[in-house]
């Protein structure tokens, strides 16, 4: 990154990987990066465990998907989600490739024209003291849009309503618009794991304004 960027994300490592995990992040991950011209159609932010990184790859077979997530024990269970026992990417997977780092990285380049872009429960960083934390603000909105195909679209979903209310009032200092095009959106993990607690997320498509 050119600045020094305010961290949106928590923790880099959790819990020590497994030897195949350990052996897919050394031998595996490399393979995966994205490649010099090719045409990256979807781009998945922060993906967790990377079970909706999965859906969109089988859902979209002709079309390559990047994962961002700087959480290495996220990257490493969708690389043991996506490999076999001796590390090679099963078919259906050959179109994932994975940053493992803060997407801004990626995007700063501005190199790319996706035709979507997935944030999927962003952390909402509640406390007003961490509010800056929050990714989803203005400048990242329009580093999105950089980044957006004419006819792209952004798709967020949240469970946390006060960080939704937050995000659209970011929204109308961007030039990017609502639209109410419908989409497919299956749960994540994070989202199942709070189904209990919280009420249904609610979902923002952006496009750039006509
Ligand atoms: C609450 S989790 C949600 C994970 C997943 N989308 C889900 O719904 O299960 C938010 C994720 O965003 C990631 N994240 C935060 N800031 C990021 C950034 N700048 N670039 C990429 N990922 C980021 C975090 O590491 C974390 O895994």
């Amino acid at each position: 990154m050119e600045k020094q960027e305010i961290r949106t994300f928590g923790r880099r490592h959790g819990k020590k990987l497994s030897a195949r995990k350990e052996s897919l992040v050394r031998d595996t991950l490399p393979t995966l990066c994205p490649r010099a011209g090719e045409k990256i159609d979807i781009l998945e932010i922060g993906f967790g465990s990377g079970e909706h990184v999965q859906e969109l790859a089988t859902a979209n077979p002709d079309k390559i998907i990047l994962g961002a997530e700087p959480f290495m024990n996220g990257v490493a269970a969708l690389l043991s989600a996506i490999c076999d026992e001796r590390g090679a990417v099963l078919d259906k997977y050959k179109n994932i490739r994975i940053f493992p780092d803060d997407v801004r990285i990626v995007l700063n380049g501005g190199e790319f024209s996706f035709d979507e872009i997935w944030i999927l429960h962003p952390d909402p960083w509640p406390k007003a003291r961490h509010e800056k934390r929050r990714l989803l603000n203005a400048d990242f909105l329009n580093l999105l849009s950089k980044n957006l195909s004419t006819d792209g679209k952004i798709i967020i979903g949240t469970d946390h309503w006060e960080y939704y209310d937050w995000i659209l009032e970011q929204v109308k200092k961007t030039n990017l618009c609502e639209t109410k095009s419908p989409q497919n959106i299956i749960k994540t993990r994070y989202q199942k794991k709070n189904m209990a607690h919280t009420t249904e997320p609610k979902y923002i498509i952006l496009a750039r304004c006509a």
